[in-house]
């Protein structure tokens, strides 16, 4: 037997940084998925094939008559503990232990703040507990993805796993989750190449907090008034414009506040403003920042909005919210 599952990568809409105190943030699963094959083997033993896994990709130097190849299999090595403590979990899970090959490919670039360590273990779950025979609902596999995480990273949140497993739009605060009506928000995703680490960049927030209280508090308070607009305006009878245009102006503060906590980069605001003169009617970061990703919204302007956002520097990736989160591709008997 045979299980291919896949599940979607994430962008924080709204809330990152601010969600750390207590505010609610907004998540969304997007159309980048990655793939997870299982099958039993006959030795025995757990086979990880990361065949195809979008790590920040390659660099080349030349001198004189040299070629350098440098690549990082660090992160790649990461992903991998992913997909180890994942189906140890369901083995536990389905109370038998099996030889098992997994095989993974992925649209997700790893390190970028997307949620790809959070979509492995969810396609790897889906897939494996399949195998198995065992039901998981998708609130299962979703708690399961998150003990990965605590298993692998120490701490986290859920709302990685959380979002890939159940997909569409996910209102977050203080550990709960509620989801939300979706909004097809067109979207490009633009990715600078270079990641933040969202721990620093915690930290960093955390200490200009503590030596000026006054001025941060008040930011990470408009933060989450902003997240209850966003929420109030995603649940409104409104138009699809006027949704589109109160969300892109929302973005838009939500970038400036971002920015106001110090963790946008030149890069980061380079895409943004690039996207905002190409059309797009809002963009901001999306998680943690230093690097990683921005999204922007953009009605009817994606190619033009991808164009400019490669032509500053950045990787477009054009997509679309993804209403489904886990899914089930095909099963071989
Ligand atoms: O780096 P990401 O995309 O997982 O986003 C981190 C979001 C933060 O709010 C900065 C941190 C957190 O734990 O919520």
């Amino acid at each position: 037997m045979r299980v291919l599952a896949s599940a979607p990568a994430k962008i924080i809409l709204f809330g990152e940084h601010s969600v750390v105190y207590g505010k609610p943030a907004i998540a969304a699963a997007i159309d980048l998925r990655t793939y997870v094959k299982a099958e039993f083997n006959e030795n025995g033993r757990i086979r990880i094939e990361a065949k195809d896994i979008r790590t920040p990709g390659l660099t080349v130097s030349f001198s004189e008559d040299q070629i350098y190849f440098e690549t990082d299999y660090g992160k790649a090595a990461e992903v991998l503990s992913y997909v180890r403590e994942a189906i140890n979990l369901v083995m536990e899970e389905a109370g038998q232990r099996k030889g098992v090959t997994v095989s993974i490919t992925s649209q997700i670039p790893v390190g970028a703040g997307l949620g790809s360590s959070a979509a492995v273990a969810v396609a790897t779950i889906g897939a494996v507990s399949r195998l198995f025979g065992l039901e998981l609902d998708k609130s299962e596999i979703a708690k399961l993805g998150h003990k990965v995480e605590l298993l692998v990273q120490g701490a986290s949140s859920g709302i990685d796993p959380t979002v890939s497993a159940v997909g569409g739009f996910l209102y977050y605060q203080k550990g709960s989750f509620e989801s939300l009506p979706v909004v097809e928000l067109p979207i490009v995703v633009g990715y600078t190449g270079s990641s933040g680490s969202t721990k620093e960049l915690v930290a960093k927030v955390r200490k200009n907090y503590e030596e000026m209280p006054e001025i941060i508090e008040p930011i990470l308070n408009s933060m989450g008034k902003l997240v209850e607009k966003a929420r109030e305006v995603i649940l409104a009878e409104y138009d699809k414009e006027i949704k589109f245009k109160l969300l892109g102006t929302l973005m838009n503060i939500n970038h400036g506040l971002l920015d106001a906590l110090g963790v946008s980069t030149k890069s980061l605001s380079d895409l943004v403003y690039a996207s905002r003169e190409a059309g797009a009617l809002g963009a901001k970061i999306t998680g943690a920042g230093g690097g990683g990703c921005m999204y922007a919204l953009a009605p009817g302007k994606q190619s033009e909005v991808a164009t400019a956002i490669k032509i500053a520097g950045g990787m477009p990736m054009v997509t679309k919210i993804s209403k489904e989160g886990l899914r089930i591709e095909e099963v071989e008997k």
